[in-house]
């Protein structure tokens, strides 16, 4: 093969996909992998689809966004508190563009961003290519909130943003308002950018809160937002970012250049997708997240409190496995599957996805806990 971009030769496969494939090979497996809402998209935001085609809404949009989703997505914000208007919004090809555009616009070689582990694996695949280094912040000692004197301990002169996920993938944690105030008073008027990745805000016990609300922030604030989680709408592939309005101009460039544009139907359909209310679906996460945290004090596991997404993070470390051996052997030996912490850099640990029927839930939980009393034995 011709050689090519050596940064990608580093680049890490993400492993969700691994156990999920492997646990297709095994007949009646109970997936509990997917990070995908099991839900379809809500019916008024389809018909909204098929109307903005039928109408020939089938030509290239602005290269920002339409003006129209731009518009609905700055007064949506805005009414939640992040105040902002349509020039600072581009309208991106799911949140996975929307951090790409952040990251690698923002990112030159060598410096340095910094991820609260565990955590998605998008955000090192993004800074690798970049050629830049992502710095890990640990956060297992800390009850997976963040701490000043942890972060301060990482910054460097090289830093130059650090992601925030909160509710968290993988352990639906929700940052505290101290871990909030210790970020703030450390990178507060530094040239640092704050990334705030809110896909799962809206699938949230309560309040989440929020650096992107912060009016002192303004200036380092990249918001990235998603219509797949809130409005079960995945395969839609929309987002969108937001931030001050000068780098929005220079990121805009780079969106230009990689997408043009998001299909323009897509952004008609968006629209409605603002108008509809998606706490129906946050309920019913919301039960299973009791059910599953219920069902899992009851074996035993430690988990950190999940407040949001539709993910729970149960330690395994008293079973002396480490987490890719441990979900390997309860897809071969118990028929359900999970994904090992490691994929998150954070070992020791499991991700359980509650995005199945609640009748697939007992039956993969049944089967978690007959597999724990076997590695008891
Ligand atoms: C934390 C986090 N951020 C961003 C994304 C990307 O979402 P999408 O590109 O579907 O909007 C995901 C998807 O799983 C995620 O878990």
């Amino acid at each position: 093969m011709i050689p090519l971009n050596s940064k990608l030769s580093t680049l890490k496969r993400s492993a969700i996909r691994v156990y999920t494939n492997l646990a297709r090979t095994v007949d009646d497996c109970v997936m509990l992998t997917i990070g995908e809402p099991d839900f379809d998209t809500p019916q008024p935001i389809k018909d909204a689809a098929a109307a903005a085609l039928a109408a020939g809404q089938t030509h290239y949009a602005p290269n920002q966004g339409t003006v129209e989703l731009r518009r609905a997505i700055a007064a949506f914000e805005t009414n939640r508190g992040c105040l902002c208007n349509e020039n600072q919004v581009l309208v991106t090809v799911g949140a996975c563009e929307a951090l790409y555009t952040a990251l690698y616009g923002i990112l030159n070689p060598g410096e340095e961003v910094i991820v609260p582990t565990p955590g998605f694996l998008l955000y090192d695949i993004i800074a690798t290519a970049s050629g830049a280094k992502t710095v890990p912040l640990d956060l297992a000692a800390t009850d997976f909130q963040i701490t000043k004197e942890a972060l301060e301990a990482v910054i460097t002169d090289k830093t130059k943003a650090i992601v925030l996920n909160s509710p968290n993938n993988p352990t639906g944690v929700v940052y505290s308002e101290a871990s909030l105030a210790a970020v703030k008073e450390v990178v507060r008027g530094k040239p640092i950018f704050i990334i705030c990745d809110n896909v799962y805000q809206q699938l949230s016990d309560g309040p989440v809160p929020d650096l992107s609300l912060d009016p002192e922030l303004r200036d380092q604030v990249l918001l990235c937002q998603s219509f797949s989680k809130p409005y079960a709408m995945t395969g839609w592939r929309v987002g969108y970012l937001i931030g001050p309005e000068d780098v929005m101009e220079r990121l805009l460039l780079l969106h230009a250049g990689m997408v043009t544009a998001v299909p323009t139907f897509l952004q008609t359909a968006c629209v409605t997708a603002l108008e509809t209310d998606p706490s129906p679906m946050a309920k019913v996460y919301a039960q299973r997240r009791e059910y599953v945290c219920r069902r899992l004090r009851a074996m035993g596991l430690r988990f950190p409190e999940p407040r949001g997404a539709f993910y729970v993070f149960p330690s395994i470390e008293k079973y002396g496995l480490d987490s890719a051996t441990f979900c390997t052997r309860m897809i071969r030996e118990a028929k359900v599957a999970a994904v090992p912490g490691s994929c998150f850099g954070g070992e020791g640990h499991i991700r359980i996805s509650y995005c199945c029927s609640q009748e697939n839930l007992e039956k993969g939980l049944d089967r978690l806990e007959a597999f724990l009393k076997t590695l008891e034995a």
